[in-house]
C-alpha cells in the first residue's frame, strides 16, 4: 500500500533548474517537493559550470538567493580569444554595456540554493531511488517512489539529461533534434592562484584550452581530449604540460600550476526535445536540451527555463488560465535555440575537427580574425555571451 502525500508541484532534480523552480513557486505561495536520486553532499559537490549570465545573476539576486553569489563571484567584463601567438579581448564594457558575466560555481548556487529552500521550510527529499510519473495526461498527476505516491497538479521534470522524465513520454510526442562531436572536454580544478584576471579561449592545432576560475586561489581549466578519452591516460603532469603548450602561447604568459584537486571528462553534444511539454509534465534544464559547453549556456538555460515555467504556473494559480502554460514551450525554446546556435558556433569556431582539413582551418582563422576586429561581429560574440535579455512574458518583464 502507497502512502499518500499531496504538493502542488511535484519536482524531480535538485540541479539548479528543479531547486531554483521550487524557490521561485514558493515566493509566489505555491508548495513544492523536490526529490532527488543523490545525497545533499553529492549534489553540492557536483563540480560543474561556473559562468553566469547577467539576467541569471539578476534572477537569482532579485529571488532573494544571490547574497553569497554577489559578495564572492567574480563579475567579468571580458573574455580573451588567444590563437595565432596573440590574445584579443572581447570587451563586453564597450560591446554590451551595463551587461557583464559572473563567475560563480555551480555548485555554491545548488548550496546557496538548498540552504534557502530548507531555511523557509520547503522540502527536498534526497537519495529516492525509483522516481516514476504517472497520469502526465489526465489533471491529477502523480509520482510514485520507495513505497510512496506524490500527488500533484503539475510535475517538473529538472532531472537532467539522463533523469526519468523525459524518458516517460510516450514514443511520438517528442521530436528530437541532436548532434554529437568528435570530441569531449577533460575540467579540472586545481588549488593554484588564476594566471590570468579574465577567462581565456585558446584555438590551437593540437586543440581547444580553456582557462577559467573559481577565487583567489583556485583555477579551473579544460583541455579538448578525444571523445573516447579516459582519465587514466591523463596523468597530472599530463594534463599540466598540455595546458601549458596550448595557452603559453602568447609572449610573456607562463601558467602557474598547483595541486589538481577535481578531474572529470564531459561528453560533447547538442540536443533539444519538443515540445518541452507532455500534459501535466514540463521539462526544464538539460531533461529537454544540452548544449556543448563551450559557450558556458547550460546552467542559464535551466535558469531561464524555469523563470518562466514559475511564471505560467502562478498565472494557472492566480487566474485559473491555461495560456501561459500553453506558450511555455514556445517562449522557452526561442532561446534555447538561439544558445543552441552560439553554443554549436563557439564550438565549432574554437575546436581542431578530426576531419578538418586545411580549408576548414583556414575559415575558422578568417572568423576569429573577424571576430576580433569587427565591432559587429564582436558584438554578436558578445551579446550571445553575457546573455540575450529576457522578453516579457505574462506579468514578467512588464
Ligand atoms: P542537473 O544539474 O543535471 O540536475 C538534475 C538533477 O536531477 C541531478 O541532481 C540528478 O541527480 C537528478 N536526477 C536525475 N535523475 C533522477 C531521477 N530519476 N530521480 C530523481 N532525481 C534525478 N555547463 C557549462 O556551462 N559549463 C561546464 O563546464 C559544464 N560542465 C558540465 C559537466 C557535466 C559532467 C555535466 C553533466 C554538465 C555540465 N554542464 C556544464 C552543463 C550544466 O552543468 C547543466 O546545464 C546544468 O547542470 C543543468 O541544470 P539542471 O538542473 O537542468 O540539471
Ligand atoms: C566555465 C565553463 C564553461 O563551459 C565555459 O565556457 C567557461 C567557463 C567554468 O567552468 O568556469
Amino acid at each position: 500500500m502507497l502512502s499518500l502525500m499531496r504538493t502542488q508541484v511535484g519536482i524531480i532534480g535538485a540541479g539548479p533548474a528543479g531547486l531554483l523552480l521550487s524557490h521561485l513557486l514558493h515566493l509566489r505561495g505555491i508548495s513544492s517537493v523536490v526529490l532527488e536520486k543523490r545525497s545533499r553532499e553529492y549534489v553540492e559537490r557536483r563540480v560543474r559550470a561556473g559562468v553566469l549570465e547577467q539576467g541569471t545573476v539578476d534572477t537569482l539576486a532579485e529571488a532573494g538567493v544571490g547574497e553569497r553569489m554577489l559578495r564572492e563571484g567574480l563579475p567579468h567584463h571580458g573574455i580573451e580569444l588567444r590563437y595565432g601567438g596573440a590574445g584579443h579581448r572581447i570587451a563586453f564594457e564597450r560591446l554590451v554595456p551595463g551587461r557583464a558575466i559572473t563567475v560563480y560555481g555551480q555548485q555554491e548556487v545548488v548550496k546557496d540554493l538548498i540552504a534557502a529552500r530548507l531555511a523557509a521550510g520547503g522540502e527536498i527529499r534526497f537519495e529516492v531511488p525509483d522516481v516514476a510519473v504517472h497520469d502526465l495526461d489526465t489533471d491529477t498527476p502523480s509520482i510514485t517512489f520507495q513505497g510512496e505516491r506524490l500527488e500533484c497538479d503539475f510535475i517538473a521534470g529538472c532531472d537532467g539529461f539522463h533523469g526519468v522524465s523525459r524518458r516517460s513520454i510516450p514514443e511520438g510526442a517528442l521530436t528530437v533534434y541532436d548532434r554529437t562531436y568528435p570530441f569531449a572536454w577533460l575540467g579540472i580544478l586545481a588549488k593554484v592562484k588564476p594566471s590570468t584576471e579574465e577567462l581565456i579561449y585558446a584555438y590551437n592545432d593540437e586543440g581547444f584550452a580553456l582557462h577559467s576560475m573559481r577565487g583567489p586561489e583556485i583555477s579551473r581549466f579544460y583541455l579538448q581530449v578525444p571523445p573516447d578519452a579516459s582519465l587514466d591516460d591523463w596523468p597530472d603532469e599530463r594534463i599540466w604540460a598540455e595546458l601549458k603548450n596550448r595557452l603559453e602561447t602568447v609572449p610573456g604568459f607562463e601558467l602557474a600550476t598547483g595541486p589538481i584537486l577535481e578531474k572529470g571528462i564531459t561528453p560533447m553534444r547538442s540536443f533539444v526535445a519538443e515540445p518541452m511539454r507532455y500534459g501535466r509534465l514540463f521539462l526544464a534544464g538539460d531533461a529537454a536540451h544540452i548544449v556543448p559547453p563551450t559557450g558556458a549556456k547550460g546552467l542559464n538555460l535551466a535558469a531561464a527555463d524555469v523563470r518562466v515555467l514559475a511564471e505560467a504556473i502562478g498565472h494557472w494559480y492566480e487566474t485559473g488560465s491555461a495560456d501561459l502554460l500553453d506558450r511555455y514551450s514556445e517562449v522557452c525554446l526561442k532561446r534555447v535555440w538561439r544558445a543552441q546556435h552560439f553554443s554549436w558556433w563557439m564550438t565549432t569556431l574554437l575546436h581542431t575537427f578530426d576531419t578538418d582539413d586545411a580549408y576548414g582551418r583556414r575559415l575558422q582563422r578568417s572568423y576569429l580574425d573577424y571576430v576580433t576586429s569587427s565591432e559587429a561581429a564582436a558584438t554578436t560574440l558578445a551579446e550571445n555571451y553575457v546573455g540575450i535579455p529576457f522578453e516579457p512574458f505574462g506579468s514578467l518583464g512588464a
